[in-house]
């Protein structure tokens, strides 16, 4: 829309949530709640956009910058209300605005694009002073009330506190988004007082203006009122993040993703999957995680920032960080910690913990091993119960295996160390210097079998000597 100014209400604290964090900034599905209004609010295309801080401004007010560069940012000192907010928040623009000023809550995350941007282009062509998003729900307290005149025209809205027993009846609420014509805003900002039960100055009191001036209000019924709901504590939080996700999985669904079980699958705003990736229960998806097509992920299994590539495997996993090739297998037990990469058709086995380690194109990992600050090469596999020792009690060092080849079970690779191409390792080796190409290493001492050793020590009697270890 050409005239449009958004201004976003995010002043109020939630103490409710009995939080050191804002309301605004408590996260729904990996992204904040105003994170979420913004989102919608910039898919309207507004000209600006407002952001109205108070308490605690150092926390919202550099989120807000950071997610919408461009914002105007306006501090409200003191909580005197929602028409006291839209005038500091006009003010901090510094020019009369003409046009449409659409005013929204900072903690509606549910909020749609669409929603918006249809809300103000109607109230844009209406030629109305205000349009206000209603909405009819089950329980209206608290909210403000829709009051009609008998043939359906708007008259006011009123507040719970200030409501007759006969107008806290009414089902249909303020969502606390409208719109107004820029021109008369600014007029009915200079008549709002704060004669009322909370002793605040409500913007609400717009509409009883605009009607003594004879001015036309409309009410534009919102199709979802879940999209109008916000989260005054946890509870309600944990309620709009189970929404929120619902919505998501459904979406992805919808273009091709098989879940198993919607309700134990956690996906987030930012994460990517191409059609025909899976889901298996238990799975969540966090963070700018990426998931190419046909991948299978689950069940139990945690993945933030995570690429996946096209057909792997990952299994009861928890990743951070980690990129994962095409047509590899991760799991089950496995722990990828940041800058873990594993190549295609590679493998990280169970039990195996991965951190700055980069695993070439077919090399495997199979089993009960730590790969810290490595790099393995291609075509490799490490033996079973592998500790790449990386940490010298003060320093991390790197240790490079090359390609194809094989070492042993229980080694110890003392870094910073190298193995070479087709090297090989015998069982319980422990590396300490680097390891030629096509070389054989060996550190475990030959094995000594002292016979008989169990009756001699069963026949000993008490109170001598057991047999000694010593031949
Ligand atoms: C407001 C509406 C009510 C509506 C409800 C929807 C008024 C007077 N009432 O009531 O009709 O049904 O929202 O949720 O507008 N805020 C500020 N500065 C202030 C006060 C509030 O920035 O001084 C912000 C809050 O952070 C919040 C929004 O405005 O994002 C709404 O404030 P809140 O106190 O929740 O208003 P309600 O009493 O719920
Ligand atoms: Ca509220």
């Amino acid at each position: 829309m050409s005239d449009l100014t958004v201004i976003v209400l995010a002043a109020g604290g939630g103490t409710r949530m009995k939080s050191k964090t804002m309301k605004v900034l408590h996260p729904v599905c990996g992204r904040s709640m105003v994170g979420h209004v913004l989102a919608a609010v910039r898919a309207a295309e507004p000209r600006r956009i407002v952001g109205v801080v108070g308490a605690q401004r150092e926390q919202v007010g550099p989120h807000i910058q950071s997610l919408v560069p461009d914002c105007v940012l306006a501090v409200q000192e003191s909580l005197d209300g929602t028409a006291d907010a839209v005038r500091v928040g006009i003010e901090a623009v510094g020019e009369r605005l003409t046009g449409t000023v659409l005013v929204v809550t900072g903690d509606t995350p549910l909020l749609r694009g669409e929603t918006l941007r249809a809300f103000a282009a109607e109230h844009g062509t209406s030629g109305r002073a205000v349009s206000i998003l209603t909405g009819v729900v089950p329980d209206p307290h608290g909210y403000g009330r829709i009051v009609r005149e008998p043939d359906g025209a708007v008259s006011g809205i009123v507040e719970e506190k200030d409501a007759t027993d006969e107008q806290r009846a009414i089902d249909e609420i303020n969502s606390g988004i409208l719109a107004f014509d820029a021109v008369f805003l600014a007029e009915a900002l200079a008549r709002i007082g704060n004669d009322n039960a909370s002793g605040e100055y409500y913007l609400t009191d717009a509409i009883a203006i605009a009607r003594a001036d004879g001015r036309e209000v409309g009410a534009h019924r919102i199709a979802d009122v879940t999209e109008t709901q916000g989260a005054n504590d946890r509870v309600q939080l944990a309620e709009l993040g189970r929404i929120m996700n619902h919505r998501i999985v459904t979406q992805w669904m919808r273009d091709g993703v098989t879940v198993m079980d919607p309700a134990s699958t956690w996906i987030e705003s930012d994460v990517v999957l191409a059609p025909d990736t899976v889901l298996l229960p238990n799975v969540q998806l966090l963070g700018a995680t990426r998931v190419e097509e046909d991948a299978v992920i689950g069940p139990d299994s945690t993945l933030e920032d995570c690429e996946v590539g096209a057909g792997a495997r990952v299994v009861r996993t928890h990743g951070q960080l980690a990129v994962i090739g095409a047509g590899a297998t991760v799991g089950p037990f496995s722990y990828l910690r940041p800058g873990t990469r594993l190549g295609g058709a590679g493998k990280i086995g169970a039990f195996v913990e991965t951190k700055n380690a980069q695993i070439g194109d077919g090399s495997k990992v199979p089993h009960l091993t730590y790969v810290g600050d490595a790099e393995i090469g291609e075509g490799t596999n490490i033996g079973a119960g592998t500790i790449f020792a990386n940490y010298d009690g003060e320093r991390k060092h790197r240790t490079r295996v090359g390609d194809r080849a094989k070492t042993g079970a229980n080694n110890t690779f003392i870094a910073p160390v190298e193995i070479g191409d087709d090297a090989v390792t015998g069982g319980g080796t422990t590396v300490r210097r680097d390891v030629p190409p096509g070389a054989l290493a060996v550190s475990s001492s030959p094995q000594r079998n002292l016979e008989n050793w169990a009756a001699r020590k069963r026949s000993a009697a008490p109170g001598t000597e057991p047999p000694s270890h010593e031949e």
